[in-house]
Formats: C-alpha cells, sequence, structure tokens
C-alpha cells in the first residue's frame, strides 16, 4: 500500500481542501476533467490533476494542525447552570483533551482557577470574563453570547468561581473508557458496542460541524481478539438530516490514538484501512446470515469511524450520531465464515460529459485469488453513488469469457441517493471468473463530472460483503479512498 499512498493522498488532500474553501459551483467542470494525471501506482512525477477538473492550484493542509493545549487538572463541579453553559458555549474546543490549537480544557474547577497560559498572572477565569466581552476577540471565536450567558458567567466568576455542590454535574470525563453499551444486547450477539460521533479526547461532547465535511473517530477496538461483527445498527443522533454516511473501518497500519478525532477529515486514508462496515441515506441496519460474521479488526486493535455530513454552507450543528456494532465473541458461538466488504466499481473511469444522460462508468474486479482459494461468496451488493447516478449493473463474466451472470434482477438496480439500499446477491465466483460494475448517471447540469468525496462529484461503488475475509481483492492501482480491499478497474 506504502507504495502508492504518497501520490495517492497528495490528489485526495488538493481534493480534499478544494472543498474547503468556498468555490462557485461552476468549477466542477474546470478545464479537460478526462485529460488529468492519474495516481497510478509506480507513477512518477506529482503535478497531476488526476481527472478531477477544477481542482488543481489549491494548497494548504487539511485536518488537525497545531499541538493541543493543556489537558483538564481536575474532576470538581462548576455549579450546575454553569456546567450547562460551558458545555454549550466552550465545551466542544476547551474539552477534556482541547481541540489542536486551543490554549486548555474548561471542564472543571481546577482548570478555571489555574493560572492563564497566555498570562500567568491572571487565572484562566479572570481572562475568560475579558475575552467573552472582548469585540474583536470574543471567545467563543464565533460571536459573543446572549446577554443571559454572559451576565451567569459574569456574576460566577465576579462572585469567586465557586465550586458546584452536586457532583451529578462534575465534569464527565472518560479519559480512556472509550466506547460504552448499556442497551439491550440481542439473543444472537454476545455483545454491543456504541461508537459515536465526539469531540476530540471526549466520548460525552458531540463535535460542532459545520457544512459539508468529514470526520473521522479513532478508536481501540473495544471487543476481544477474533470476534465477528453481526449486527450494525446506526444511531442517526440529534442531526440525523445532515448525514450522508458512516463507514467503520479497521485500521490494521494505524497508529492513532483512542478517542482521537481529524475534523475536518479527509475522506481519504493514508494507513489504507479495511471497510467493516457501513450505511448511507435509506440502508438498512445490517445483518448477516447465520454462518457468516464480519471481520472487525487487524493485529494493532486500531479502528476509525468515518462520517461524512453534508449540512448547509455555514450552518453548524452537534454531531452524536453514530453506530451500535454487536459481536459474537466466544469460540462456540464464532461462524464459520468470516466475510470483509470489497470495494467494486470505478474512480477515475468516472468522466460524465455536460448534459450527458444514462452515461456508463465502468470498472470490473479481477480478484488475486489468495492461496488455496478456490471460491468467493458474495453476500451483499449495496450501489454507492452521488447526485447523478441512476443505475448500477453488477455482472460475473465468467472464466471462459462469454457467459454472463448478472447479480441484479432486470436491467439493472436503479439508484436512489435519499435511499441507499442493498440487494441480497448470493453468488459464487471462481479462479478466473471477474465481475463488471457499470454506472449509469443522468448529467442535468452544464460541468463535466469525475470523480470526487463531495456530493457535487460523482462515485461508483459497489460495496460487496464476501468470503473469506479480503479475498476480493484486485492488485490494480489502488483507490483515492486508500482502502485495502479495492478491487475496482
Ligand atoms: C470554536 C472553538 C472555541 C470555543 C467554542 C471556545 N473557545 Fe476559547 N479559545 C479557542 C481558541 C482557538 C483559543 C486560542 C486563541 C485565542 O486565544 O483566541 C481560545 C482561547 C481562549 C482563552 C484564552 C486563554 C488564555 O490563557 O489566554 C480563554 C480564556 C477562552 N478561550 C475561553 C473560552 C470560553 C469561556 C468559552 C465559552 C464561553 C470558549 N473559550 C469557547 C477556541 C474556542
Amino acid at each position: 500500500m506504502a507504495r502508492i499512498a504518497g501520490l495517492g493522498v497528495g490528489v485526495a488532500l488538493v481534493l480534499w481542501t478544494a472543498a474547503c474553501t468556498t468555490q462557485p459551483v461552476d468549477s466542477r467542470g474546470g478545464t479537460g476533467g478526462a485529460g488529468g494525471t492519474l495516481p497510478m501506482a509506480g507513477q512518477g512525477g506529482v503535478g497531476g490533476t488526476a481527472g478531477v477538473a477544477g481542482m488543481g492550484g489549491m494548497a494548504g493542509t487539511a485536518g488537525t494542525g497545531g499541538s493541543s493545549g493543556r489537558g483538564t487538572l481536575g474532576a470538581s463541579a462548576l455549579p450546575c447552570d454553569v456546567t450547562d453553559l460551558v458545555k454549550l458555549r466552550c465545551q466542544s474546543c476547551h474539552g477534556a483533551s482541547p481541540l489542536a490549537g486551543v490554549p486548555m480544557s474548561l471542564m472543571s474547577l481546577e482548570d478555571w482557577t489555574a493560572k492563564s497560559i497566555s498570562n500567568p498572572a491572571m487565572t484562566v477565569a479572570a481572562v475568560a470574563r475579558l475575552r467573552v466581552h472582548d469585540m474583536t476577540l470574543p471567545m467563543p471565536p464565533t460571536g459573543q453570547m446572549d446577554a443571559a450567558d454572559l451576565a451567569l458567567l459574569d456574576s460566577w466568576i465576579d462572585g469567586g468561581t465557586i465550586a458546584g455542590n452536586d457532583p451529578s454535574c462534575a465534569p464527565m470525563i472518560e479519559t480512556d473508557a472509550g466506547p460504552t453499551y448499556e442497551g439491550d444486547i440481542p439473543p444472537f450477539a454476545d455483545d454491543c458496542y456504541e461508537i459515536r460521533a465526539h469531540a476530540n479526547g471526549n466520548w460525552d461532547m458531540p463535535l460542532a460541524v459545520t457544512g459539508e465535511n468529514y470526520g473521522t473517530f479513532y478508536f481501540d477496538a473495544p471487543w476481544p481478539d477474533g470476534a465477528q461483527g453481526v449486527w450494525f445498527e446506526t444511531l442517526p443522533g440529534s442531526n440525523p438530516e445532515i448525514l450522508h454516511h458512516w463507514l467503520i473501518y479497521a485500521d490494521q497500519n494505524g497508529n492513532s490514538p483512542d478517542g482521537q478525532v481529524d475534523y475536518p477529515g479527509l475522506g481519504s486514508h493514508p494507513t489504507a484501512p479495511t471497510l467493516v462496515a457501513g450505511w448511507a441515506p435509506g440502508a438498512d441496519n445490517n445483518d448477516f446470515p447465520d454462518d457468516v460474521g464480519l471481520q472487525l479488526h487487524g493485529a494493532n486493535r486500531k479502528m476509525m469511524m468515518e462520517i461524512h455530513f453534508f449540512g448547509p454552507a455555514g450552518q453548524s450543528y452537534m454531531i452524536d450520531a453514530g453506530v451500535k456494532i454487536c459481536t459474537v465473541e466466544k469460540a462456540e458461538r464464532l461462524r464459520p465464515n468470516t466475510a470483509t466488504i470489497s470495494w467494486l466499481g470505478t474512480e477515475l473511469g468516472i468522466q460524465i460529459p455536460a448534459g450527458a444522460m444514462n452515461h456508463p462508468a465502468t470498472g470490473t474486479c479481477n480478484p488475486v485469488w489468495p492461496q488455496g482459494v478456490t471460491e468467493i461468496h458474495i453476500l451483499r451488493s449495496w450501489p454507492h453513488m452521488h447526485l447523478l447516478g441512476k443505475k448500477m449493473t453488477s455482472t460475473i463474466i465468467r472464466a471462459d469469457g462469454v457467459t454472463r451472470v448478472p447479480m441484479h434482477s432486470g436491467d439493472g438496480w436503479p439508484f436512489d441517493f435519499n435511499s441507499e439500499i442493498s440487494h441480497e446477491t448470493d453468488f459464487v465466483i471462481h479462479p478466473g471468473d471477474k465481475i463488471e460494475t457499470t454506472c449509469y448517471y443522468d448529467n442535468d447540469t452544464p460541468f463535466h463530472v469525475a470523480v470526487g468525496f463531495e456530493n457535487r462529484y460523482e462515485m461508483c461503488f459497489n460495496f460487496v460483503t464476501a468470503y473469506p475475509a479480503s479475498a476480493l481483492v484486485s492488485t490494480g492501482p489502488s483507490s483515492l479512498t486508500g482502502s485495502a480491499t479495492g478491487c475496482l478497474f
């Protein structure tokens, strides 16, 4: 994977930073979308435009730059009304582990009575008293709080930052507890876990987000070695209308600390993680046949949840959406077959001229067939495109090169961006067989459209659940997403 990571990621970064700027929509087509240099394996040089037109020239870094500030210093409670205020107005940045670039935590009483980092002659509370009224450098930075909030904070600070006497308002800090789950466990599972979007380092604090972005939430696998995933249920959280997908990955080459959040994230993954499960609007909760469970993690037990949210530009939301994962863990209940999800379809094959209707993009999965594997069982297909996607076909081409077995009925799976359902596709393939996937688009815009992570660009993925684990994988150029189980091109 490392062989292409550098260039592939570079391209994706350019693609993402374009997303962070307020580009007019008509830059979508740009010039010559088809002519770009592609991030192929082994290709030298840089500076290609990846067939993603209108993207050149953007520089800058995405993700959290800068280092984190002072973490929380104690556990003493603030008065409950003050706790409520700072939770809402301050802690999305000044959490137990502050966001990158934020000087300190504002969780416990100790954090408020400590010396200010910028001015050790003053307490943090005294500096905060000034900053919340400062018209040029207000806190929160997004603008002054309303008069009631200001009055409450002023009177608490002016009164000497007295401790609260209700322990239930003490800061809830889970330094390393990670995800927890206290609900019911279905009879077919041994345990369940809830993974939710949260602020950096604080599993209890929703993440403040704006516009269209990706957030990546890293965690250490909370389940034992060898556990299989058998149920994945979307937890829509407080703002379900802005959720565009969640994807859970096993980050087998990653090393990010438990609880770390990358926001805005990239949508590309330099560590080539393996997709475990996913959801987009309209998709069902995922369960599996009785004899199949999903592989949940690799040797290093590092995991990540990626959320793509898609809100109106400039509007802020707190996201706490996530996924409930139920597992089988006991030896006698482990299922005989362990599956993974492969990415079929194409990325760089997506070139849709302005105005083109029923325009195809095709990719063929030609698996490598690991030593000893003579059958790959295909269980489900989950088509994913963006706004212009209309239909998808996936057809097995048998080793004789002429026998074609469609995995869909009729002339393909109709596609609806707002209802991305999956289909049972109970097929077995053998060495020499390939799977050809074609996406069809109606481009009713005046722009040439190519692949991209934002919804105004397109995708063509059939997420196929198959076993043995990681068998349905090709050697070709890797995915822009960095996925380890790509079977594209
Ligand atoms: C969106 C993120 C964000 C939110 C929300 C936020 N802050 Fe900040 N805060 C920052 C950043 C970034 C800095 C460092 C840059 C600066 O000082 O302007 C900072 C600095 C400060 C400082 C200066 C510390 C020092 O020692 O100089 C204080 C005090 C402060 N914040 C208080 C607050 C309070 C009180 C709230 C809530 C009422 C709040 N902040 C909400 C991001 C945030």
